[in-house]
């Protein structure tokens, strides 16, 4: 009897491991890169995104070396410049249908074969906001890929991530945008909004006026290329002036601050890789490129 349980205890074990998936159990650094990448998107999610004007990014996320590059936005240089490309660009009420505003930001893909590199696919969720800040109906959605490059204590110390079909998102959350009056909105609204945050030392235009008279003779641009002299390169980083105007406004103003202008394509893309991601280069999200 004792006999007969025991076989049946053990065909059923053996049943059970035949059938289901075979998962080695994950080594420890790898659900915490997971859980850091997914730590770090989950802050873009409204309302968690206002976490950047209240200072509170929790530790542990960036290094404060962190440095990344982020197509087609740009380069961005140590902890500040990092979440306020992640945290200050995530979507916050306009107060213009449709609303959107990311519900969720899901990491849908990812891999980590070594504790110092990971990669990722995050898909943002882009929903109407209730008026009681629940959120409603699907407007789009946006994808993010991104190599990542953790230091000892798994904080992120470089990233190489790439956001396709901007300008498809745009359409959707943003309906005429691209139309002639929707551009002219879009400047219109740039002029008045730097008018505001960019004050005192910070003035780079003497009057909303002037601002539209200069950039309107300017390239209106394109979201596949936002690195750039034109208009749409402004309008993002007259947002991230609320946080740091002394350093965004000049990117507003008619020079463009060394920001908003058309850098040299290969420069900024392939070579100047050593400038970005330190003396690695390309290697750096590469696990041969670490010791064991
Ligand atoms: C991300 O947010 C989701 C939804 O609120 C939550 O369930 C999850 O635990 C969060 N993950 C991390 C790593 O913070
Ligand atoms: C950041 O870089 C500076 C200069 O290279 C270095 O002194 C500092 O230790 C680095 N910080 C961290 C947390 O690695
Ligand atoms: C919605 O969230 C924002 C940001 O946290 C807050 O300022 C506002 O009071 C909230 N509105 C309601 C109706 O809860
Ligand atoms: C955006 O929508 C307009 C009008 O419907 C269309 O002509 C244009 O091709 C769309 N652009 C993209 C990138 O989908
Ligand atoms: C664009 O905006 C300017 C300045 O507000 C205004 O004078 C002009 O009529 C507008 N043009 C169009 C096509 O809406
Ligand atoms: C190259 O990297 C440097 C930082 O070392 C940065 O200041 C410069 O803007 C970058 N240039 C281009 C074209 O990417």
């Amino acid at each position: 009897m004792l006999d007969l349980r025991l076989v049946l205890l053990l065909a059923i074990a053996g049943i059970g491991v035949g059938s289901a998936k075979q998962h080695k159990p994950k080594p420890d650094w790898y659900t915490r890169n997971r859980n850091t990448v997914q730590a770090i998107y989950n802050l873009t999610v409204y309302p968690n995104n206002l976490v950047i004007f209240s200072g509170d990014i929790p530790p542990g996320l960036f290094n404060e070396n962190a440095t990344g590059r982020i197509d087609p936005v740009g380069d961005f240089f140590g902890f500040q410049d990092s979440v306020e490309y992640f945290f200050g660009l995530a979507p916050t009420p306009t107060g213009q249908a449709p609303n959107g505003v990311f519900s969720s930001a899901d990491v849908v893909e990812f891999v980590s074969g070594c504790p110092q590199v990971a990669a990722s696919t995050v898909y943002f969720t882009d929903r109407t906001l209730n008026a009681d800040n629940t959120t409603g109906e699907l407007v789009s959605m946006l994808k993010q890929v991104a190599f990542w490059h953790f230091d000892d204590d798994g904080a992120v110390l470089d990233y190489d991530a790439w956001i396709p079909n901007i300008p498809k998102q745009v359409n959707l959350t943003q309906p005429g945008f691209f139309t002639p009056q929707g551009m002219n909105i879009t400047l219109n609204t740039l002029c008045a909004a730097q008018a505001s945050t960019c004050v005192g030392a910070n003035q780079v235009y003497t009057s909303p006026e002037q601002c539209y008279e200069i950039l309107s003779q300017r390239d209106f641009g394109d979201w596949d290329e936002v690195w750039g002299d034109n208009v749409i390169c402004r309008t993002l980083h007259v947002r991230l002036a609320l946080i740091r105007p002394e350093v965004h406004c000049p990117h507003v103003g008619p020079t463009g601050g060394g920001k908003c202008v058309y850098a040299d394509y290969v420069q900024a893309y392939f070579s100047n890789d050593t400038q970005v991601f330190g003396p690695s280069g390309p290697g750096t999200f590469t696990c041969d490129t670490y010791e064991d």
